[in-house]
């Protein structure tokens, strides 16, 4: 079963394109085949692994308007065993384009419905807004990944997005769940961030991951080397947290049917690379 994964909060920065490349990364290190898709007009997660948003032809814009297929805007990271559909700064013009549209709720849900079973995980990057594109996304998604700034105000906002995930299960997609939150910008020698966790975890109890990520500069620094934190510093504590929290959730979601996942091996620059199919 592919789990698709929509990673939203409509508050900005709060790291939702930070794990949607890492989780992605790591995920795709675990042997899962991995798609990112970025549904962002500021084209962040692509930017992030080195796709520069002005030279992208074809990308997750016209995947929603529907003139080509998923198939044909992926493409493959050989290095990180990744595919991703990137996208571009049209996008932020499809919310009013597909007004009028019938059905354009669903637009990406029937894109990706003939191309999911290709793929594990699919992870959505989702713009910081509550409109058409998350709603695209969280119509397509069986679970919501919700990252939370461990700041004062956090479970401000986040109220209106559960609400947003209700209403999109009501009418538009009855298996959407909230699969989980994730505490970003840890400082555990803040009392704040002991505060807004447990704030986070009365409301939300277990659907709160036990992973917390920290607040790292080397996770900020990664992006602009066009790398997930994963080959960038994976000994920081920003590269352990993510892989910890890949981890976390594979357990979780593998509790029934665990696959046969692939040996590591080392690539020549130390980093470890999953053997594929093909290699010799
Ligand atoms: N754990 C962290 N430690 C340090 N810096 C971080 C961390 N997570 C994210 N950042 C940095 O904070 C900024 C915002 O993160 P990110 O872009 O992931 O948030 P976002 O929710 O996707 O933002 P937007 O709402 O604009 O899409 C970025 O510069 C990112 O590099
Ligand atoms: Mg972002």
């Amino acid at each position: 079963m592919t789990r698709i994964y929509a990673i939203a909060n409509q508050k900005g920065g709060v790291g939702k394109t930070t794990t949607a490349v890492n989780l992605s990364a790591y995920l795709a290190l675990a042997g899962r085949r991995v798609l990112l898709l970025d549904m962002d007009p500021q084209c962040n997660a692509s930017s992030s692994l080195g796709l520069d948003k002005n030279k992208v032809t074809v990308s997750s814009y016209e995947v929603l308007l529907g003139s080509v297929t998923p198939a044909k805007a992926t493409l493959k990271n050989a290095r990180l065993n990744l595919s991703v559909v990137p996208a571009s700064p049209a996008l932020a013009a499809a919310e009013i384009e597909l007004v009028g549209e019938l059905a354009r709720e669903y637009r990406l849900r029937q894109a990706l419905a003939a191309e999911v079973s290709k793929y594990d995980y699919v992870l959505i990057d989702c713009p910081p807004s509550l409109g058409l594109l998350t709603v695209n996304a969280l119509t397509a998604a069986n679970g919501v990944l919700i990252p939370v700034q461990c700041e004062y105000l956090a479970l401000e906002g986040l109220s209106q997005l559960t609400r947003t995930v209700q209403l999109v299960r009501q009418r538009l997609n009855p298996q959407l769940e909230i699969r989980g939150l994730i505490m970003t910008m840890y400082d555990p020698r803040t009392a704040l961030a002991h505060q807004v966790v447990a704030e986070v975890e009365k409301f939300f109890a277990d659907k709160v991951f036990r992973t917390r990520i920290p607040r790292n500069v080397r996770l900020s620094e990664a992006p602009s080397h066009g790398q997930p934190i994963m080959t960038y510093a994976p000994a920081s504590p920003g590269g352990q947290a993510y892989k910890s929290l890949a981890e976390e959730l594979l357990a979780q979601d593998e509790v029934s049917a665990p696959p046969v996942a692939a040996p590591l091996r080392a690539s020549p620059d130390g980093v470890p690379t999953r053997e594929t199919a093909d290699t010799p």
